[in-house]
């Protein structure tokens, strides 16, 4: 099987100090990867190097192929990776509707949006529901429905979400872990999913990686990971 992304050993600095060091990873076409790690481990500066927000200054990131490093994140959109970033960086004053309408702002193909913005709708009934309401009076649940929701309206081809378990409930964690699986089966969108939640990201993803201080330090099968050192010492008291 063939992967859509493959990033290999890329460093990241912020001034002097390194974030990330020779991280590499890779999402197969289609499948749903999952990267976790504790606070701090370089979890969304990975992702924010992929979306080109931060400069990679060294090691390459390939996309169906193609070199990204370098590239703007317009680009590197309009190519199919969008970032569902941690905290959602929705527009709190604007409708529902609206939010969903800027994620398609790159987008000319009006029946692909249309249709895109009804199976956002099926998929997230309440959304439909509150289209004419402020972002920022919905619960958080919603809001991070938004915020995937908007995500899907700019057309990607790898979805990646930084943390969305974060500050929810249980029971709406395990809605969202339903609507990451439909969108990857049913749209056939390659999903990286960043989180700290271990029980929504084993239970969602097809393989997985973990990072500490800025290295990847385990990757494998659900199975095989969990049970690994660096993750049962992190998350599962050792
Ligand atoms: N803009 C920045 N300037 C300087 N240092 C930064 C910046 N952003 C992140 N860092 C540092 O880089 C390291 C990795 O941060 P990053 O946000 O990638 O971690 P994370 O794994 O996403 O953590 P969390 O789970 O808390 O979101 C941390 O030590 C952090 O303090
Ligand atoms: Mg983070």
């Amino acid at each position: 099987m063939s992967n859509i992304l493959e990033i290999k050993d890329i460093t990241v600095m912020y001034g002097k100090s390194v974030a990330i060091h020779d991280i590499s990873l890779n999402v197969p076409e289609g499948k749903i990867v999952t990267m976790v790690g504790a606070n701090g481990a370089g979890k969304s500066t990975t992702l924010k190097a992929l979306a080109g927000i931060v400069p990679v200054t060294q090691g390459s990131i390939c996309f169906r192929g193609e070199e990204l490093v370098g590239q703007s994140t317009q680009e590197i959109v309009r190519k199919g990776i969008v970032l569902v970033p941690e905290g959602r960086h929705l527009f709190p004053h604007l409708s529902v509707y609206k939010n969903l309408q800027l994620g398609a702002t790159l987008r000319t193909d009006k029946i692909g949006i249309q249709e895109d913005l009804e199976y956002i709708y099926d998929l997230f009934p309440k959304l439909k529901e509150r289209r004419k309401q402020k972002a920022g009076t919905l619960s958080g649940g919603e809001q991070q429905m938004l915020a995937i929701a908007r995500g899907i309206m700019a057309s990607p081809k790898l979805l990646c979400l930084d943390e969305p378990s974060l500050g929810l409930a249980p029971v709406v964690i395990e809605q969202l872990g339903q609507s990451i699986n439909d969108i990857n089966k049913t749209r056939g969108v390659s999903i990286l999913l960043v989180e700290q939640n271990v029980h929504l990201a084993f239970g969602v993803a097809d393989y997985c990686y973990a990072m500490s201080v800025g290295a990847m330090v385990a990757q494998g099968d659900v199975d095989c990971i969990s049970s690994t050192d660096a993750v049962r010492k992190a998350y599962f008291g050792g």
